[in-house]
């Protein structure tokens, strides 16, 4: 694929390798510098590409979404934080026919493990004494917080309740951490994802945008990732 990358920050990097040893051509990346484009020039730079990858910063969004459909570019983001455009972003993208898959975690285990948290709010809510609580921890450059993870996972635990604690610690070099607990005066069950890289939200994305080529509509990546694995295989 050819591709085009908003965002050059610690994600862009680690995609532009990644794309370049699965032997992708990674032929433009926007950064904050290309923030003062006009809609025309981003569309001109943006034609050609099979797809585009953000992940940059939530307020950059719509105006990338805008500027890929607009030129006829899948786009994958992956950049968190931007749920209050996300009406804007989907009617954008409906009025141009244009393709967006995105997700707040590409890591295929944290999709695996929304399945997890979701089963464990079924089993838990004829269960009601048992208190649901999350906790995530990120990096110190995080700029959102909660993650969106933890935003996806309190929406999974709905129906256990809907007042449910998020905790979030910034601190150091952490990859991404999440835990869902449910606790009661007898005992506690914990499930935790640990990311150990962020090679794994790399390996996704790529993932993703092989499979939104051709595509069209707005798709959330873990609605769509058992059919994304039917047809592709991840490489670890
Ligand atoms: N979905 C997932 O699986 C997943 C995983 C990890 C991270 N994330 C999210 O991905 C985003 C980026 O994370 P990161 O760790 O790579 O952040 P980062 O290291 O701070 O990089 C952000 C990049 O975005 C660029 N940028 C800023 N404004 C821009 C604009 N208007 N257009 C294009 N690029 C712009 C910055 O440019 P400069 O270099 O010029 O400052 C920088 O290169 C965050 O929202 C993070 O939460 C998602």
């Amino acid at each position: 694929m050819k591709l085009a990358l908003f965002g050059g920050g610690a994600m862009g990097r680690l995609i532009s390798a990644r794309a370049k040893d699965e032997g992708h051509e990674v032929a433009l990346v926007l950064t904050s510098r290309d923030a003062q484009r006009s809609a025309d020039e981003l569309q001109d730079l943006l034609r050609g590409h099979d797809a585009a990858i953000d992940f940059s910063v939530a307020g950059a969004v719509l105006s990338n979404v805008t500027a890929c459909v607009r030129a006829g570019v899948p786009i994958v983001v992956g950049t968190t934080g931007w749920s209050l455009h996300e009406p804007d972003v989907r009617r954008v993208v409906e009025e141009h026919g244009g393709a967006l898959l995105y997700g707040a975690n590409f890591s295929i285990g944290v999709n695996i493990f929304y399945r997890i948290v979701a089963r464990a709010a079924e089993l838990f809510q004829d269960v009601p004494y048992y208190a649901s609580f999350i906790e995530e921890a990120h990096h110190a450059r995080k700029r959102d917080a909660p993650s969106g993870t933890a935003l996806r996972l309190r929406d999974l635990l709905a129906p256990v309740a809907d007042d449910i604690p998020v905790a979030s610690t910034r601190a150091g070099y952490i990859p991404g951490t999440h835990r869902v607990g449910f606790d009661s005066d007898a005992d506690q069950v914990m499930l935790t994802h640990t990311a150990r890289t962020r090679e794994g939200f790399a390996a996704g994305a790529l993932l993703a945008a092989g499979w939104i080529v051709g595509q069209q509509g707005t798709y959330e990546f873990s609605d769509v990732l058992n059919k994304i694995l039917a047809e592709r295989t991840i490489r670890k």
